[in-house]
């Protein structure tokens, strides 16, 4: 089968790299029938017209899975001062239409917690189900600047988004094994209802999706009260559902809580779909440096493996990568010196 592999700008490259060794070595070890078929596309390649935004579209189209690395460089702007390599990645989520953005938020064995109370492994295992196809982020391609005088940008939130959405949090729930604190399964729909009618409007969707979860507890937070509870509770959280931006500013709360953004991954998935992506960013301050750490990237790797049904490939990534870690395996982010590649290698030694 072959997956798109889109290596993207900065650590990209780096992270892809030590991604396509294990699917490699999964293949040599263990027979995974996993072809990636590699693209030079990012904001640089966007950039000097070497791609269009269609022509990646078309590209992608062709595939059911597609593994990418960070994009981004925050020098090549679009003139309205937005990101170019944004284009790519929302053009992405938004014409694909992968409107599930599946962002777990897991404390990995051997990885240590800022929150002295969260030691254990799995005590903080959570996942954020970022709305990815509307919200505020849908006003990307549009937003107005008048006269370098005023700014607006749209909220947009449908019935059908919103429908959507809440039906795939719980159907994830169900799947779950509940919180960490008392295995209870739960989805809590995250806001600010108090304040805008469009989020009133997201909680009212949520609840009437609820109504058909009998088994599963339907909760409502809004948002500020969220980004606490995720420091001070986060044990008793299992999924949580939300709005496109409040999901992204959410979601890097949740990984500093886990070890920082060198754990965060996800999946955008539609209903025929999947984009496999580490949460954080092209880092271009560390890149070409041999030093990022590539955990989000492999791990976004095994979840995409899992998606596609090859879950015993899952498991053995994530195995070999724990073994590592607990190994004593630590890249500077961890406040070891490993090199990527010494940190990869040990991945492989393991499998
Ligand atoms: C993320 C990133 C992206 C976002 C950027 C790079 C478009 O921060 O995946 O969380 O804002 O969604
Ligand atoms: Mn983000």
């Amino acid at each position: 089968m072959d997956v798109m592999v889109l290596n993207g700008d900065g650590i990209g490259p780096e992270i892809m790299n030590a991604a396509i060794k294990i699917i490699n070595k999964l293949h040599e070890n263990f027979g995974l029938n996993i072809n990636p078929v590699e693209y030079d596309i990012g904001a640089v390649t966007l950039d000097n017209g070497k791609w269009d935004l269609d022509h990646i579209l078309d590209e992608a189209r062709k595939y059911k899975a597609i593994l990418k690395a960070p994009m981004g460089d925050p020098k090549l702007r679009n003139t309205g001062g937005t990101e170019k390599a944004l284009d790519v990645i929302l053009s992405l989520r938004f014409d694909l239409d992968l409107y599930a953005n599946v962002r777990p938020v897991r404390l990995l064995p051997g990885v240590e917690s800022p929150l002295k109370s969260y030691n254990n492994p799995d005590s903080i295992n959570y996942t954020i189900i970022r709305e990815n196809s509307e919200g505020l982020y849908s006003s990307h391609f549009g937003g107005l600047v008048l006269r370098d005088e005023l700014a607006i940008d749209n909220q947009t939130i449908t019935r059908k988004g919103t429908e959507r959405i809440s039906r795939f949090a719980f159907e994830l729930a169900k799947k779950t094994k509940g919180s960490p604190k008392d295995g209870k399964k739960s989805v809590v729909c995250v806001d600010k209802s108090n304040v805008l009618r469009s989020f009133a409007f997201f909680r009212k969707i949520f609840s009437e999706v609820s109504s058909r979860y009998d088994e599963i507890v339907a909760k409502y937070m809004y948002a500020d009260a969220m980004a606490q509870h995720m420091i001070i509770r986060p044990d008793e959280l299992n999924v949580i559902v939300t709005e496109n931006m409040f999901g992204d500013v959410l979601s890097d709360l949740g990984a500093a809580t886990v070890g920082g953004l060198g754990f965060a991954y996800s999946g955008n998935i539609s209903d025929n779909m999947g984009m496999f992506e580490p949460v954080h960013g092209s880092a271009p301050d560390i890149a070409g440096r041999n030093i990022a750490n590539p955990t989000a990237m492999i791990m976004s790797t095994s979840m995409m493996l899992d998606w596609l049904g090859f879950g015993k490939f899952s498991k053995i990534i994530e195995d070999s990568l724990f073994n590592a870690i607990r190994s004593g395996v630590r890249t500077p982010d961890m406040g070891g010196n490993a090199t990527t590649s010494y940190f990869t290698e040990s991945i492989l030694k393991n499998m």
